[in-house]
């Protein structure tokens, strides 16, 4: 049983940047060949350059449902086989109650957060790794365990993307695993409006003491994505510091 992903092909999404873009990284220092994919061409163009040959990208948004299969087209001319997706892209473009979000930002929300990484998820499957297994991660939140102001659509996709991680572990084993991981506080642009300025308190509380890095998620990935989570499909993974064990009077 490996942790090495040696002559694998992974596609992980929201590749440009933060825990995606550690992800692929750490997928390709371990042997696989990486498909980055986000919306910014030539972000993606960059990380190439730099990542060099195992690496290749596609520019595609994952909001516009019908792409997707620009992604499964890509990867198998160029590949052949799909071993191993990560679903990491996400958006969260509203801040407020859920009574006030407008259908608009749900739609778009629920688009890129669940429906995109679903006809993803298809696509691989039917066309690849139904008949030849695969792993499957999706990158859910801890947000999707629990109830939070302001966050709360942003939340509900994500509680969505979890309970669809079960439903699709059930129906496609065993061929095929899924899991989820969900990230605590992570030190990225995504999540900038919950840690600038207060990081250091934040950290303070936490019982590991620093809010995370986007390694400490990629490394969460690469161990779903190998042969030594072989025993493991359905499940979520938190990843958190260990915020989820402060108990409601503070960690001392
Ligand atoms: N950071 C945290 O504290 C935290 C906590 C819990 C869960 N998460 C989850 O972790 C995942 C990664 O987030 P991050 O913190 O690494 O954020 P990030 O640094 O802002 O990266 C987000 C990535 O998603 C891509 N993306 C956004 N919308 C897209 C779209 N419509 N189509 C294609 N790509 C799109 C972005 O690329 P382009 O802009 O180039 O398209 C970027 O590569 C997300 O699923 C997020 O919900 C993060």
């Amino acid at each position: 049983m490996e942790l090495s992903l040696l002559g694998k092909v992974a596609i992980v999404t929201g590749a440009s940047r933060g825990i995606g873009l550690a992800t692929a990284k750490e997928f390709i220092d371990s042997g696989a060949e990486v498909v980055l994919v986000s919306r910014d061409e030539s972000a993606l163009a960059e990380i190439k350059s730099n990542l060099g040959q195992k690496a290749e990208y596609l520019a595609v948004n994952l909001g516009h449902l019908d792409e997707i299969s620009k992604i499964t087209e890509f990867v198998l001319k160029r590949y052949s086989r799909i071993d191993i997706l990560v679903n990491n892209a996400a958006t969260n473009p509203y801040y407020g109650k859920l009574s006030d979000i407008d259908l608009m930002l749900e739609q778009k929300t629920l688009d890129v957060n669940l429906l995109g990484p679903l006809e993803l998820i298809k696509l691989v499957y039917n066309l690849y790794m139904k008949d030849n297994g695969g792993s499957i991660v999706n990158i859910a939140s801890v947000g999707g365990l629990n109830i939070e102001w302001n966050i709360g659509f942003y939340n509900v996709t994500k509680a969505a993307l979890i309970h669809m991680t079960r439903q699709l572990a059930l129906e496609m084993g065993p061929a095929v695993r899924v899991n989820s991981i969900a990230p605590g506080l992570v030190k990225t642009k995504f999540a900038k409006k919950l840690w600038e300025d207060k990081e250091t308190s934040i950290a303070e509380n936490l019982p590991l003491k620093r809010i995370g890095v986007p390694e400490d998620i990629a490394n969460m990935a690469l161990f779903l994505a190998s042969d030594r989570s072989s025993w493991m499909t359905g499940q979520v993974v938190v990843v958190d510091g260990g915020a989820s064990v402060i108990p409601s009077g503070g960690v001392s």
